[in-house]
């Protein structure tokens, strides 16, 4: 294995030593954005007039032409090389001879790493913004186009208050939209270069640092030569973002898995996101749902990993530090992919209207209804509650819904009730009477819709 530091070994490396120890086969991802580092600094050493003018101009364009190969898929990444920074220096010196060597002048790979990972959580940062975005489209047209269908809202998963389906479903809009402001806020912190901490101490050479954040698109260099090459905030927020995403995906698919249930019937997948059985001939199972959910506690898993393994560790690198990569890259993965085929999923989803409103309709979903109706004829809240606690009762006893009751049996338990109950204590009464700031009215889930357009809108 070609290393760039045997010069202080007498012996040969171990080879599983060797193996064990080497990242090239996961932080090749990191190639282009190892180059565009290396370009910065290389620019950066010729103008301070740290190495020549001339090798910084040769250096620069040969990894230039390193970029193209490794966007192309020419340049070697294989596991001869210890790791990619490595596989880049090596093929630069291909290039441009022992000139190469001059771009590791004032840095290190401790700093140069931070730098790397930070440039493509950066960029990765970015898919996911346009992922959830793109899932929250798919969110509001559903919404938008189904305003008529009115379900169940559920607490403790007992029937509670007819909600309208856009309402229930704008719920997962806004929690991706808190998602998304949440990667907004962990990119500006990840957001300040590393580069030029070196190993841990800073540098003895007259570096540019200011210069080398800017070219790089960074708000300012780090403040701490030994915080910049040990910390690694920005991989832990970016995961603790991507696990509170993935859990709200995973209630989701545990609502869609549950609706879809012959149990329930309120929506009905398409054939293309669920697979059958081999022995049940019946079946048509939800997988694409069950693997996001299943999929939530992997990413879990990446957060709880990286958590453990930055706990003990004392400033400032250590090579444990190495293990941040490979579950930050499967969190990414498992987000992105959930998040687009969620987004896939949904406009092939089908509703069915009937089956919801009849859900609805059941439960003594308008109970609380019935007790707002005698609060607006004078009855204090506790008392109205009461009431209609037992004319709930009353009811079910008789087998009956609520608005199949005769005047005179409601009068039983409030000589308050008038015939205008009626007009109350129907599902869609009951929905539309819910006119307050954020309720499931068809007035504020309008509202609600037109807000995310204008949100999504301004991405544009
Ligand atoms: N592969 C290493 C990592 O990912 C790069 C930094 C190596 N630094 C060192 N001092 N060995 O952490």
């Amino acid at each position: 294995m070609k290393k760039l530091w045997s010069g202080r070994f007498s012996e040969p490396a171990d080879k599983l030593a060797e193996e064990f120890n080497a990242s090239i086969s996961f932080d090749k991802r990191l190639a282009l954005h190892d180059i565009r580092g290396s370009v910065v600094h290389v620019r950066m050493l010729g103008r301070q007039g740290i190495i020549d003018a001339a090798d910084a101009e040769a250096i620069e364009q040969a990894l230039l032409l390193i970029a193209e190969e490794a966007e192309t898929g020419v340049l070697q990444l294989s596991d001869e090389y210890e790791d990619v920074h490595t596989a880049v220096e090596k093929r630069l010196t291909e290039i441009v001879g022992p000139a190469g060597g001059k771009l590791h002048t004032a840095r290190s790979r401790n700093d140069q790493v931070a730098l790397d990972f930070r440039l493509y959580m950066r960029d990765v940062t970015g898919y996911v913004l346009s992922a959830i975005a793109g899932l929250q489209k798919e969110i509001v047209s559903k919404a938008s186009l189904n305003m008529d269908a009115v379900m169940p809202g559920y607490t403790h998963l007992q029937t509670a208050q007819p909600v309208l389906f856009s309402h229930w479903i704008m719920a997962y809009f806004q929690m991706l939209r808190r998602d998304y402001d949440r990667f907004i806020d962990l990119s500006s912190r990840m957001n300040n270069c590393p580069l030029g901490a070196g190993a841990i101490a800073g540098t003895t050479f007259p570096i540019d640092r200011e210069y080398v954040a800017k070219e790089l698109g960074f708000n300012a260099p780090t403040a701490n030569s030994i915080d910049s090459v040990s910390d690694r905030d920005f991989a832990l927020e970016f995961m603790s973002a991507a696990a509170i995403c993935m859990m709200h995906l995973s209630r989701f698919s545990e609502e869609l898995i549950l609706f879809s249930s012959s149990e329930f019937a309120f929506i009905e997948l398409s054939e293309g996101f669920c697979t059958g059985s081999s022995i049940m001939p019946q079946k048509k199972n939800p997988d694409i749902p069950e693997l996001i959910r299943g999929k939530t506690g992997r990413v879990y898993g990446g957060l709880t990993g990286l958590l453990v393994t930055m706990k003990g560790l004392p400033l400032a690198y250590n090579k444990d530090m190495q293990e941040d990569k490979e579950v930050v890259f499967d969190c990414l993965d498992t987000l992105l992919a959930s998040l687009r085929i969620f987004a896939a999923m949904l406009p092939k989803m089908g509703i069915n209207k009937e089956n919801m409103l009849k859900a609805a309709s059941k439960g003594y979903s308008t109970a609380t209804d019935l007790a707002d109706y005698l609060v607006r004829k004078g009855l204090p809240f506790r008392q109205a509650h009461n009431a209609a606690s037992q004319t709930v009762r009353y009811a079910a006893e008789k087998g009956k819904l609520l608005q199949e009751l005769e005047l005179p049996e409601f009068c039983l338990f409030s000589s308050l009730v008038d015939s205008d109950i009626y007009g109350y204590i129907t599902v869609e009464a009951s929905v539309n009477n819910r006119k307050s700031f954020g309720g499931t009215s068809q007035e504020s889930v309008t509202a609600q819709i037109n807000d995310a357009n204008k949100f999504l809108n301004s991405l544009k």
